[in-house]
């Protein structure tokens, strides 16, 4: 494989399952140096030693975890090229505006927007030393299109997302650092199949309206986030990246 990321230090946020452990292997494929951060041990430290990478265990809604793993990454490493800020988790059941009580709906917000604010806030000063940096936040298709199914909260978390890294892609491009929204459409990740196990008909309902007729392998996501990682777009910044088989243009 080309060695597109050679020498580069990569944070991923969830990286013990799904789309963050698809994009640690390709990251490693393609020559970086992979920090796997997951608030699950288990799988954490088993995608780390798959990937000879290092693992943090780490609450990505905790700001001082959040400061400090990143701190950590510099201090083992030296430098921090890409962060791919992609922890994240499904809609509580029955997610709509009539339904959903408060505390899950702040609950999504914070695992899935604030987390990525605190990931931003404390990768950009170690880029801006390097002049160089390129963070992808994980957003979704539904961030810029409704879904027929229920999913205000998580809706609203991943279009809070795309707007922050439009902004920081505008406010930090003349110091030379890169920051995108990867929205993928719906993946094959334990995320995706959770959802469907609770609500089977979501699952059909889902793939009439993907044009490409199935579900993403996370796999193909993560060669997505190793092109926004890598130099390969290098004039792309504020960008909003569907990965969704067509799902926003049908
Ligand atoms: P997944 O459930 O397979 O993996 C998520 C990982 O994040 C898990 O390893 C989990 O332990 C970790 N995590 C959850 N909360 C955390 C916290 N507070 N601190 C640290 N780690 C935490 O999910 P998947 O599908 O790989 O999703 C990754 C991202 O992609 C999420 O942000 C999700 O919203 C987004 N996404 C997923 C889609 C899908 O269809 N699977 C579609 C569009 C976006």
């Amino acid at each position: 494989m080309t060695q597109r990321l050679d020498g580069r230090v990569a944070v991923i946020t969830g990286a013990g399952s799904g789309i963050g452990l698809a994009t640690a292997r390709r990251f490693a494929a393609e020559g970086a140096k992979v920090v796997c951060v997951d608030l699950d041990a288990e799988t954490g430290a088993k995608a780390a030693n798959e990937v000879g990478g290092l693992f943090l265990q780490a609450d990505v809604t905790d700001e001082e975890a959040v400061r400090d793993l990143f701190q950590r990454t510099v201090d083992e490493y030296g430098r921090l090229d890409i962060a791919f800020n992609n922890a994240g988790i499904s809609p509580p059941d029955d997610d709509s505006i009539l339904t959903t009580g408060l505390d899950a709906w702040k609950r999504v917000q914070e695992v899935n927007l604030t987390s990525v604010y605190l990931c931003c806030k404390y990768a950009i000063p170690h880029m801006q030393r390097q002049g160089k940096g390129s963070i992808i936040n994980t957003a979704s298709f539904v961030a810029v299109m409704g879904a027929a199914t229920s999913q205000i909260s998580y809706s609203a978390s991943k279009g809070g997302v795309l707007a922050m890294s439009r902004e920081l892609g505008v406010q930090f491009a003349r110091e030379g650092i890169r920051v995108n929204a990867l929205c993928p459409g719906p993946v094959n990740t334990p995320l995706l199949q959770e959802l469907f196990a609770k609500d089977p008909e979501r699952a059909a309902r889902r793939l009439v309206h993907i044009p490409l007729g199935r579900f993403a392998e996370p796999e193909e996501i993560a060669a997505a986030v190793a092109f926004l990682a890598s130099d390969d777009s290098s004039f792309m910044t504020a960008n909003t990246f569907l990965v969704d088989g067509g799902i926003s243009g049908a």
